[in-house]
């Protein structure tokens, strides 16, 4: 399995491949899941040239804790690559020296009103670094397509700005979340969770399938009172935040209107581990 840790060799190595030939390219941090998988195995089927990238990117943490306990697992990565999808799929493992050329610093990105929710205002400058890196992961690899999934659905719409912003020539593919058994969508940092909290945190994947139900007949404010009524009595499990937005711009909202698409967020923290996820309310 070809594994580049260099930017010069793996650009080497897209030279050497015919004109016409298509890449598909899936970013990301490394310990990998299923939930990972399912974007190699759309990209390994859609293209000629699959390339994932594994790397722990520090300017899009907040939180220097959050970053040095991020798991870094690039043997394992490797194996469940080769495992469940092949061992053509071409790995870039970069150091930070190696991107950053030195200096590790996000560029400042105008995403307008998008950056100024959820994520983009509970982690200060975390949009700033996923624009840094994204935007050199694309301009290097010059993928025809990227994709990314829905469980970070505010970032899959930062991404869709970031290549329209800057003029990338790129097609940005969603793809579904993928979830545990029990519901919990599949997360690196689900690793962390004590046997006991990996149970409890099911209950968010719970509670927002309960919010989809009541907002049928209810308001956003109300089901909104609702989640965070069903978080104060839930002893495990600290609400950050619950917010239903339309689906695009992902702003607030007066009034419910027929024909546009909401979405539901959460944030979560079991103990000091930070769970994120979303719904689809239409
Ligand atoms: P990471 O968290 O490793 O995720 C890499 C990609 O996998 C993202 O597009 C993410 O949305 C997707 N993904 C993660 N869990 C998923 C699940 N349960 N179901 C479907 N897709 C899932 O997101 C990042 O890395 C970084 O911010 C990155 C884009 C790589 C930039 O550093």
């Amino acid at each position: 399995m070809p594994i580049f840790h260099k930017t010069d060799a793996l650009k080497n190595h897209f030279s050497a491949i015919s004109k016409g030939d298509t890449i598909g390219m899936v970013p990301t941090m490394g310990a990998l899941h299923l939930g990972h998988i399912s974007l190699v195995k759309k990209a390994f089927k859609e293209n000629k040239h699959t390339i994932v990238s594994i790397f722990v990117n520090p300017t899009q943490f907040n939180n220097p804790e959050d970053l040095e306990k991020y798991p870094k697992t690039l043997a394992a990565d490797v194996a469940l690559l080769q495992k469940e999808v092949s061992k053509e799929i071409i790995v870039f493992a970069p150091s930070a020296e190696e991107i950053y050329n030195g200096t590790i610093k996000s560029s400042s990105y105008n995403f307008g009103s998008l950056e100024k929710v959820m994520e983009g205002a509970f982690r200060d400058g975390h949009f700033d670094g996923v624009g840094t890196i994204v935007e050199k992961l694309l301009t290097l690899a010059q993928p025809n397509t990227a994709y990314f999934g829905e469980k970070d659905y505010q970032q899959l719409q930062i991404i869709k700005k970031l290549v329209q912003l800057k003029n990338i020539p790129v097609r940005i593919i969603g793809c579904p979340i993928v979830r545990e058994e029990n519901g919990l969508a599949m997360s690196s940092r689900n690793e962390r969770l004590t046997p006991e909290l990996r149970i409890e945190a099911a209950f968010i994947y719970k509670t927002l399938k309960t919010a989809k139900q009541k907002f049928g007949t209810k308001s956003a404010v109300q089901v909104t009172a609702w989640v965070t009524d069903q978080f104060q009595q839930n002893k495990l499990l600290q609400l950050e935040y619950f917010n239903i937005t339309e689906a695009n711009e992902l702003q607030p909202f007066k009034r419910k209107s027929k024909n546009r698409k909401y979405r539901a967020f959460i944030a979560v923290y079991a103990d000091d581990i930070r769970l994120i996820d979303n719904i689809s309310l239409n």
